[in-house]
């Protein structure tokens, strides 16, 4: 179905043509002044030169053909050529009911099915998830439900960091505490233990431990160095350790991922990309691409409308080693290989855009990707807290995010049973919804590449652009929905459908918000812009607020009225709720 712009643009562009005038003049928007009119097409006035006439003279002839066109209640010329509209509530009522018909309430799904790989997450194995993470799981969550509301085939990877010093770090804490284990037995040749010697709570403990000692221990750092090596060499016992230490840290980030409501259709990591990185340094080698400067082997990647420097793509260290942009490239092998995308996004922290402008432009280069597949950066900016500085907990440390959770929970627990008596446990699970809507919409309303402020007393609120705002007003529709259906006796199926024109002003702007939700999933689809959703779904419960506090639903005796408005909820309540379902939350039944 088309957007409703685009079906206004094309009346007033074919009363353009009527009167003689280029039809590209009838170009329509939403109206910056509410108060004057609803819609607004400024083409008289561009007009004004081609035809050396007087905008409000063409304003006029054009109005005069919209006159009677069922579309529009009014059409106005205003000096000095504007031409203001008004929909008529007839058409609107239409307009709505072919959406609400409509599974995937009016939003026409891409043309051209793309394959997407959106690379996020990015948690590194072995080390506590924190809030840092929590930007890339949740914008990336959202940009995936996106995509794939869109109609795209959208896989989404984790991509774990397993490879680097921490690996080594943690094999040589745990050498140090137990060196008796089999894995530090270079002659061992029996199988290894099937239990891990640790649980994820020592694992825990075991890296920042390990991490601080390598600060200060010269040798310590050494042996973790070394660790690494033999690990990425192969070492048998090495393997096995590190295997342990994927298998309990995986079975952790799984469990805190769906907490977030964060799910990945792969669970790769850096250390799969390993064996595709020999065959493409010979590769590049080979072809030119690769030379060794001092020791190491680059790629040139400067081009030159560069404004800033521009270093080169190291592609192997002076000691022979991979580094992290080897790991991307070689990923990037294996992702085309597999899955041959069209479009790869990554949501990472901005601090890390240079980075992916080197690998962006290395597999370029060196035709690791199609020429016309997408490569895309979507960086995000840091999570500060209220002092302006990257979160933390209040003693000052690093906010882990199963706390971070547990907190926000707790707050909503308690306003859930401060608003109203509850059963406990109900309420729980309610907070939880709750308190997920109000850590996810408080990022997301953000623009992705912004800082913003982490403020758990404002995000908490069930008042302003909150999520839990959002969900207090999809719970009142319910609430009424139900009311409605307890006092008629009828089924859920069977809600009235058939909404009629507006009856009063506020209605009228609820359902001018409502037919807007096509052209914004749109655009968020075009930018991979959450924040879009979430204004739009703010505005829309600030309407439909309004519309309920000044008309009496379940009390209006015509009953056909009074159907037509349920239905009008209705499609209120599914357009909020398959949106923040693209965001990455759900309301509950009663709040
Ligand atoms: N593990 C990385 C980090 O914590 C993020 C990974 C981002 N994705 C990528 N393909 N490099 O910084």
């Amino acid at each position: 179905m088309k957007k409703i712009l685009d079906l206004i643009s094309q009346e007033a562009s074919a009363a353009f043509e009527a009167c003689g005038y280029d039809g590209s003049y009838g170009k329509t928007g939403i109206s910056n002044r509410p108060d004057l009119c609803e819609y607004q097409c400024n083409g008289a006035m561009a007009a004004k030169k081609k035809y050396q006439k007087a905008p409000i003279e063409i304003a006029n002839e054009v109005v005069e053909k919209l006159a009677d066109n069922p579309m529009f209640e009014r059409a106005e010329a205003v000096n000095p050529g504007f031409i203001n509209l008004r929909l008529s509530g007839s058409y609107l009522a239409g307009y709505l009911d072919e959406m609400a018909a409509d599974a995937d309430l009016s939003f026409p799904k891409a043309e051209q099915q793309k394959t997407i790989i959106i690379d996020y997450g990015g948690a590194n194995v072995a080390k506590p998830l924190h809030v840092g993470h929590l930007r890339s799981a949740i914008i990336g969550e959202s940009v995936k439900r996106i995509c794939r509301f869109a109609g795209h085939k959208v896989i989404g990877d984790v991509h774990l960091g397993d490879w680097g010093l921490q690996m080594g770090l943690i094999i040589t804490e745990v050498r140090h505490r137990s060196p008796q284990l089999p894995y530090f037995d270079p002659d061992f040749e029996g199988e290894y233990p099937k239990e891990a010697p640790f649980t994820i709570s020592e694992l825990e403990e075991i890296y920042p431990t390990a991490s601080a000692k390598s600060k200060e221990d010269e040798a310590y750092k050494n042996e973790a160095l070394e660790a690494t090596a033999m690990l990425q060499d192969g070492d048998r016992g090495c393997r096995a350790l590190w295997q342990h230490i994927l298998n309990v840290s995986i079975a952790d980030l799984k469990k805190n991922y769906s907490n977030l409501n964060v799910e990945f259709d792969l669970w790769k990591k850096e250390s799969d990309a390993q064996p595709y990185i020999p065959d493409m340094v010979d590769y590049m080698k080979r072809e030119g691409y690769a030379y060794q400067d001092q020791g190491a082997l680059i790629v040139d990647i400067k081009e030159d409308t560069d404004t800033k420097e521009v270093p080169p793509c190291m592609i192997l260290k002076t000691d022979g080693a991979a580094l992290y942009t080897t790991t991307d490239l070689a990923t990037i092998i294996d992702r085309v290989e597999t899955y041959d995308p069209d479009e790869i996004i990554y949501v990472v922290d901005k601090r890390q855009e240079m980075h992916f402008t080197q690998v962006f432009r290395c597999a370029r280069k060196t035709k690791l990707v199609k020429e016309d597949m997408d490569l895309k950066f979507l960086g995000f900016g840091t999570m500060n807290g209220k002092d302006g500085k990257p979160f933390k907990t209040r003693e000052g440390g690093v906010m882990r995010l199963e706390n971070l959770i547990a907190e926000i929970e707790e707050e909503m627990y308690k306003k859930i049973m401060e608003n109203h008596e509850a059963d406990p446990e109900e309420a729980r699970r309610t907070a939880k919804l709750v308190g997920l809507s109000a850590i996810k919409y408080g990022d997301l309303s953000n623009q992705a590449s912004k800082d913003y402020v982490f403020d758990v007393d404002k995000f908490t609120s069930f008042e302003g652009n909150t999520g839990p705002y959002i969900l207090y007003t999809i719970v009142r529709i319910k609430s009424i929905l139900n009311k409605y259906l307890e006092r008629t006796g009828l089924a859920r199926e069977h809600l009235p459908s058939s909404i009629l024109p507006p009856a009063n002003e506020s209605e009228k702007a609820l359902m001018l918000e409502l037919v807007k939700f096509n052209s914004v999933m749109e655009q968020a689809a075009e930018e991979l812009a959450p924040h879009k959703i979430c204004s739009f779904i703010y505005d829309l419960s600030n309407a439909l607020n309004r519309f309920y506090h000044e008309t009496k639903i379940l009390a209006q005796e015509d009953k056909a009225q009074q159907a037509g408005w349920i239905a009008l909820l209705e499609l209120t309540r599914r357009v909020l709720e398959t949106s923040i379902d693209i965001l990455g939350f759900e309301a509950p039944e009663r709040m």
